[in-house]
């Protein structure tokens, strides 16, 4: 019988599957959430790669996700910058392991990513926050309680214990205020709660998250967070609030609307995406 590969296998039979289909190294990647996909109309000579040609890429079943790797570049200050978006992701919900989740930011960073940028569409908890609004994460609850370092050591992806103090970046944090400023954006800062789903929360569990200072609910990216904080890249979360959370208003939810809003408002999230690519490659320069 074959022994299963290892997740350190995964990753990188991952990574070389992309270094032989691009010359191009990627140093900004990209997590793309419901309706941020059109950010990849953005990259000029894009190379596309289906999830389905990558092994070991967990796809997703949920409609609004599409599930495929787009690399390709955008003019920078000085020269092309080389960016890689992961155009839909799969969840926890779907089943599938944690760790098998970041197998494709890790294959990024192994790459050559040094920042990895994670969207994703959430509920506004925050009071004054609006469906349309942006949030960038400033810190995260995983009320998932499922961490993608747990299982085995392997030193070869990163250490056993590492910091979350400052797991999302300051420095491109700044400059993604610099970039809405200039677009004349309104750019919340708040803390993103992750919660397993798929049942969106109850009216009790809003008030709950409320309570433990979350600003905005959704079930995704903490994993994904922590897994490129392992690798070593630097980390910007971006939330699209595509509704008021579950009991803040009357209304009930459901996925079609919070994706049909997702898609109505992500314009202005993707051209703010679009004008921080530049700015965030000279901060990594
Ligand atoms: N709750 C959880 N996840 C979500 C929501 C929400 O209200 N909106 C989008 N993703």
């Amino acid at each position: 019988m074959n022994t299963p590969l290892s997740l350190y296998d995964r990753v990188m039979s991952t990574r070389d599957a992309l270094a032989q289909r691009t010359p191009a190294r990627p140093v900004i990647g990209f997590v793309l959430g419901s309706g941020l996909g059109r950010l990849v109309g953005a990259l000029k000579d894009p190379q596309v790669v289906p999830y389905a040609e990558l092994e070991h890429v967990p796809r997703s079943t949920v409609p609004g996700h599409a599930g495929k790797l787009v690399l390709g570049h955008v003019d920078g200050r000085s020269g092309p910058v080389h960016v890689a978006m992961l155009s839909g992701r799969a969840h926890l919900y779907e089943g599938h392991d944690v760790a098998e989740l970041t197998i494709a930011v890790r294959a990024l960073i192994a790459l050559g990513c040094r920042a990895m940028v994670l969207t994703n569409a959430a509920g506004g908890i925050h009071t004054e926050y609006r469906p349309g609004d942006l949030m960038v994460i400033t810190d995260h609850l995983n009320l998932q309680w499922k961490n993608p370092l747990s299982g085995p050591h392997d030193e070869r992806l990163g250490a056993r214990f590492i910091d979350m103090t400052h797991a999302y970046d300051r420095p491109l944090r700044a400059r993604l205020h610099e970039a809405a400023r200039g677009l004349k954006v309104r750019l919340h800062d708040g803390i993103y709660a992750a919660v397993p789903g798929p049942s969106y929360e109850t009216p009790a569990e809003v008030r709950m998250l409320r309570t433990l200072g979350a600003d905005a609910v959704g079930m995704s990216t903490v994993h994904e967070t922590i897994a490129a904080r392992h690798a070593g890249a630097r980390v910007v979360g971006l939330s699209l609030i595509s509704n008021v959370a579950a009991g803040i208003e009357d209304a009930a939810l459901s996925h079609e609307e919070v994706t049909a809003t997702a898609d109505r408002v992500a314009q202005e999230a993707t051209t703010l995406l679009e004008r921080f690519i530049p700015m965030a490659a000279e901060e990594l320069a």
